[in-house]
């Protein structure tokens, strides 16, 4: 298994540019299951998760190709209904061909995703929406079978707003009949980028960016070309790495507006961002505040950011209290950066207390999940001395690339094979 070797201390300068996100890609190649025909996605990344979906439309019987950052997907040969377990256990995004199968086939059978390291991340809202449409579910053997003649428009109203839990639904009423209304849906950008794309291809989505999503069912989908949106959690973590090593740089092809809420604590601790269309520069500041977060659903302040943010909390000038609320077990790597000398108190499994100390540590770490190995990294850059992290196979899924980006921001960094 790769690891990554740091040594630390040095401040990053120069210009690093933005991948096309993770999280809007996935959605939007399952959603080609939708259409008979070719689908081309431009601006995808090249990242473990982007194979594992192409692998698993692959199994259904559709042609894909994968080259300079443009995935096609040919769904028209699709033939099997089944997500098996071999490939969603790998991935828990995997559920997001649920909806797009049953919309087509009449039939899905996928393997319910387990738990994973950050909590329990059940699907329930999935599969009462679906209910709602009128298909009938069944667990069994650890597989969601789903099936409906035909899916019928409905309102869904969703306890939490879940993001592919929205995403998903929003695919399976583009084929429905009739109008279905998703209430409290989740507002994430990546939502966005999907209405969009299914728009293209001819679904009748209005709303997608709100809480309420108007999708009024039809016929059939055809083929669209789309471009998946910046990565805006590579971004912040770049924009989080530049302010905890005190570095200058310049972020290009990323979109600001999604990151209110990241440029809001970033400029509370002291860090200068400057906006300049598609760039973000970040100046870091040698006094780093405290600032307190607690992470909430789109505008909120992102989960896929808490764990990096703890990292610049490690060095700033007090106390800051974070509190995740969206996930139970999202501080594993509170007990990681413990031991590069950071100073965290857990008072309960999500609310966290960190006092700034002056400086971390190099040391062994372990990455324990995808944003808990970007956190580590953070804390590696800024640590004095040599910072070995294992398991970075975790941070392959999500980060494109990242030792070249960060070395040529400066960055001391190696992946040992
Ligand atoms: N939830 C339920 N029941 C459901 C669905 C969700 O109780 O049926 C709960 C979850 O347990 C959680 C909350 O609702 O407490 C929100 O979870 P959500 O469904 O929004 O998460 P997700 O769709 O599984 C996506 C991202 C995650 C990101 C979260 C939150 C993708 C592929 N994944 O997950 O990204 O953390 O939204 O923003 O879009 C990552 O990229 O590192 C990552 C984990």
């Amino acid at each position: 298994m790769d690891k990554i070797q740091i040594n630390g201390g040095r401040k990053l300068a120069g210009e690093v540019d933005i991948s096309g996100a993770k999280n809007a890609a996935l959605p939007l190649i399952a959603a080609s299951i939708l259409v008979d025909g070719t689908c081309e996605f431009s601006n995808v990344p090249h990242l473990v998760d982007i194979h594992s979906i192409r692998l698993l439309l692959e199994d259904l019987g559709a042609r894909c190709t994968f080259d300079n950052h443009v995935m096609t997907v040919d769904g028209s040969g699709i033939h099997k209904i089944e997500a098996e377990y071999d490939l969603v256990r790998k991935m828990r995004a995997s559920i997001l061909v649920l909806g797009p199968l049953v919309a087509r086939f009449g039939h899905a059978r996928v393997s319910l995703p387990g738990g994973c390291a950050i909590g329990a991340r059940p699907v329930n809202m999935h599969l009462t929406g679906l209910e709602a449409l009128g298909a009938n579910i069944n667990i069994t053997h650890g597989y969601i079978e789903a099936r409906a003649q035909k899916l019928v428009g409905n309102d869904i109203y969703f306890d939490i707003p879940t993001v592919t839990g929205t995403e998903n639904l929003m695919m399976a009423a583009v084929l429905a009949k009739g109008t279905s209304v998703l209430k409290n849906a989740a507002r994430e950008p990546e939502i966005v980028c999907l209405a969009e794309a299914l728009n293209r291809m001819g679904a009748k989505i209005s709303g997608a960016g709100t809480a309420f999503i108007t999708i009024e069912g039809v016929d059939r989908l055809g083929p669209a070309r789309v471009k998946v949106i910046p990565d805006r959690i590579e971004t912040g973590t770049f924009m989080v790495a530049a302010a905890a090593t005190r570095g200058d740089v310049l972020i290009k092809g990323c979109n600001p507006e999604h990151l209110g809420g990241v440029i809001n604590k970033l400029r509370a601790c002291g860090t200068k961002i400057d906006i300049n269309g598609d760039q973000i520069r970040v100046t870091g500041v040698e006094h780093i505040k405290s600032v307190d977060i607690k992470t909430l659903p789109y505008p909120g302040f992102p989960t896929d950011m808490q764990a990096q943010f703890m990292t610049l909390m490690c060095i700033a000038d007090s106390t800051s209290v974070i509190h995740e609320s969206i996930f139970e077990n999202r501080f594993i790597h509170a007990n990681e950066l413990l031991r590069m000398g950071a100073d965290i108190t857990l008072f309960k499994a999500n609310i966290a207390m960190v006092k700034g100390v002056p400086e971390l540590q190099a040391a062994p770490v372990m990455a324990s999940d995808l944003r808990a190995s970007a956190s580590l990294v953070i804390a590696g850059l800024i640590a004095k001395g040599t910072t070995l992290i294992s398991r970075v196979y975790h941070m392959d899924r999500g980060y494109e690339t990242i030792e070249k980006k960060f070395c040529a921001l400066g960055a001391d960094m190696v992946r040992i094979k």
